[in-house]
């Protein structure tokens, strides 16, 4: 998809005895939503300032737009948006901030209108953004990224805060920036934001890459599922579960710990191909199947299992039924 707007390798970036990235490599193409996740201080916001030119690796390669970055050569044009949050005055409305900012950086005033109505902020421009909430603070953060005609936006948690029709607006605002052909990289500490939006998806931990490709690939790392079962009869099916291979029970009908269990709903644990074979025996026995879901979403998991935590049912069942926890700890056994 078009040529790489972002190409960055091997870098390195220390604060004190602090290691902040740990030789990253990423690709963003022209014309391409990338995602940016990891735990709390994986490293995202000093990536993102990198490319926005806030600060530099200390080795390494990164090149933007086709040129070289680093101490010595500046960012490129053509390369907008914010790191923890956008820098806004609070006193001055809407308008006045991107008028401000436009006349500063040398962009024509009719682009602030075109960005206002971009964010659906056209109604509020003449309020002082000191009284906005916090999401039509990012949405104005995001008008201000788009004054320039950027052709690589870079955003650091753009729909924190945002209520679900300002989440979709910047979606749309996004996606048809990636339609145009602009790169967009973003991160999120929520994998549904990056289901709407993403192409590509870096998994960033402690400042090393643990996964950078497809988003539908991440789904796959996930590995084996908890899955909550509801049939007809869930201790019948709890008896089909128990023979078919590749299938372990974590919690049913009559077992402890089953806080996502009852009569009809079991939770068991397997692969996709597993889980298909399990249905339709479940089905043939003339038992039926009234849902299958995932105890935890696929791209949840993956994030959990590669950052080196679980996310499985006994964990639900934990957080759900403290009491029987504490049994199933005291005697050293947890169901699996
Ligand atoms: N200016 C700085 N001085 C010292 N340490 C820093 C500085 N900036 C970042 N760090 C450290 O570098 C690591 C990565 O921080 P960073 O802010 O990039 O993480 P993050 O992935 O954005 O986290 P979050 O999800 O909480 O926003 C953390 O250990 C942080 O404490
Ligand atoms: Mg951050």
């Amino acid at each position: 998809m078009g040529s790489r707007a972002v190409r960055v390798r091997g870098i390195r970036k220390d604060f004190g005895n602090v290691i902040a990235l740990d030789g990253v490599d990423i690709d963003v193409d022209a014309g391409s939503v990338h995602g940016l996740v990891g735990p709390n201080g994986a490293g995202k916001t000093t990536l993102l300032g990198m490319l926005l030119g806030l600060s530099f690796p200390d080795s390494g390669e990164l090149e933007i737009l086709g040129r070289t970055v680093g101490r010595d050569l500046a960012v490129p044009d053509g390369v907008a948006g914010f790191v923890d949050g956008p820098g806004l005055y609070p006193a001055l409305t809407a308008r006045k901030n991107l008028r401000s900012l436009a006349t500063l950086r040398g962009y024509a005033a009719s682009s602030v209108e075109d960005a206002l109505g971009q964010v659906g902020l056209l109604e509020v421009a003449d309020d002082p953004v000191g009284g906005f909430s916090l999401g039509m603070r990012q949405r104005l953060g995001l008008a201000a990224a788009l004054l320039g005609d950027p052709r690589l936006l870079v955003l650091d948690e753009p729909a924190n805060g945002l209520d679900p029709a300002g989440k979709r607006q910047v979606h749309r605002v996004i996606g048809s920036l990636a339609e145009a052909g602009v790169a967009v990289i973003i991160s999120s500490h929520r994998m549904d934001d990056l289901a709407a939006l993403c192409s590509d998806v870096t998994l960033l931990s402690a400042g090393r890459v643990v996964f950078s490709g497809p988003l539908g690939k991440l789904a796959a790392e996930s590995g084996d599922l908890d899955y909550r079962l509801v049939s007809s009869d869930g201790a019948r099916a709890r008896e089909v579960a128990a023979r078919t291979s590749g299938i372990s029970i974590v919690s049913g009908p009559g077992m402890t710990g089953g806080a996502l269990a009852s009569d009809a709903a079991l939770v068991v644990r397997g692969s996709v191909p597993a889980m298909d074979e399990l249905i339709s025996r479940i089905v043939g026995t003339g038992l039926a199947v009234r849902e299958l879901s995932p105890v935890t979403p696929p791209l949840e998991a993956a994030f959990l299992a590669l950052t080196g935590n679980t996310a499985d049912a006994a964990d639900a069942a934990d957080a759900a039924d403290a009491a029987d926890a504490d049994i199933i700890d005291a005697t050293g056994e947890r169901m699996r």
